[in-house]
């Protein structure tokens, strides 16, 4: 039985309809504390495995484990009242066939409480998609840059500089939408490729570095808020700065123990 907090999300077959209409907003959130301040601002959290970076301080996503998606997908779901929980599928939870798709997606449905399930993959997943979305499974799919495949791409650039290439990713974007995927993310492809495969397909399509020709942005929340400082990507605008706020309340509330002048802490070191 669904909580009254899920009846009132926004769902996939909504954010389906949003096609062409107003800007689709999407940020990633992998804890409660995130997720509730940017809830009311957003159509749809991505519980990303990007949290390998932001989170556990990871190279890449390809260490992600269902079992750590669980969890932050938990976390997100439970303090959403507005806006799509989407969460990653890990890198080995669903290429082997449909039926581990199948099984590693219900879990996360199931033990999160989230609306769908991501994964990355264009024609080679379709067959996926179409098996997970007969069986009431919302996917999103992902295609252009792909960093599950960082062994294999041999780095994060940008995706479709060829004709070949940029050919077979708008292969990838009509294989998916046909597959019935409700969102397709385009990573790191040039404008002219995004707006192709905008103009193509049925499904929204959200970028990420993928210029605003899509009908939807999506950005990491640590990105977005400076808080994520190893590195930046060119396409990444930031709306806050906290990491200097941060380190400078860490060293404040230091300075003040150290200095017996916490108020508050009687109870710590003792009055007078
Ligand atoms: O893992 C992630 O955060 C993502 C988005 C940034 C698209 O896949």
């Amino acid at each position: 039985m669904p909580s009254p907090a899920q009846i009132k999300r926004l769902t996939p077959p909504v954010l389906r309809a949003r096609k062409g209409g107003e800007p689709i907003v999407c940020l990633t959130s992998y804890a409660a504390s995130t997720t509730t301040l940017i809830d009311p601002h957003v159509d749809l959290i991505l519980v990303g495995d990007s949290l390998a970076m932001t989170i556990y301080g990871m190279d890449s996503t390809v260490g992600v484990t269902l079992e750590m998606m669980i969890a932050h997908g938990r976390a997100v779901a439970r303090s959403a009242a507005h806006a799509c929980v989407v969460v990653d599928l890990p890198f080995g939870s669903y290429e082997e066939s449909p039926a581990q798709a199948f099984r590693s997606a219900a879990r996360v449905l199931a033990q999160t409480g989230c609306a769908a399930v991501k994964l990355e993959g264009g024609v080679d997943m379709a067959d996926t998609i179409r098996f997970l979305t007969a069986r009431g499974v919302p996917v999103m799919a992902h295609i252009g840059l792909t960093p599950q495949s960082v062994n294999a791409l041999g780095g994060y650039g940008v995706r479709g500089r060829s004709a070949d290439e940029a050919a077979a990713i708008l292969a990838d974007a009509v294989a998916v939408d046909a597959a019935g995927a409700f969102s397709v993310v385009i990573e790191k492809t040039a404008e002219p490729l995004s707006r192709a495969i905008t103009e193509r397909i049925g499904a929204p399509t959200i970028g990420i570095g993928a210029s605003v020709a899509c009908d939807g942005q999506i950005l990491v929340i640590d990105d977005v808020i400076g808080l994520f400082t190893a590195f930046r990507p060119k396409f990444v605008k930031r709306y806050a700065e906290v990491a200097q706020p941060i380190a400078a309340a860490a060293q404040a509330y230091a300075a003040e123990v150290r200095g017996r002048r916490f108020p508050g802490a009687e109870h710590v070191f003792g009055a007078g």
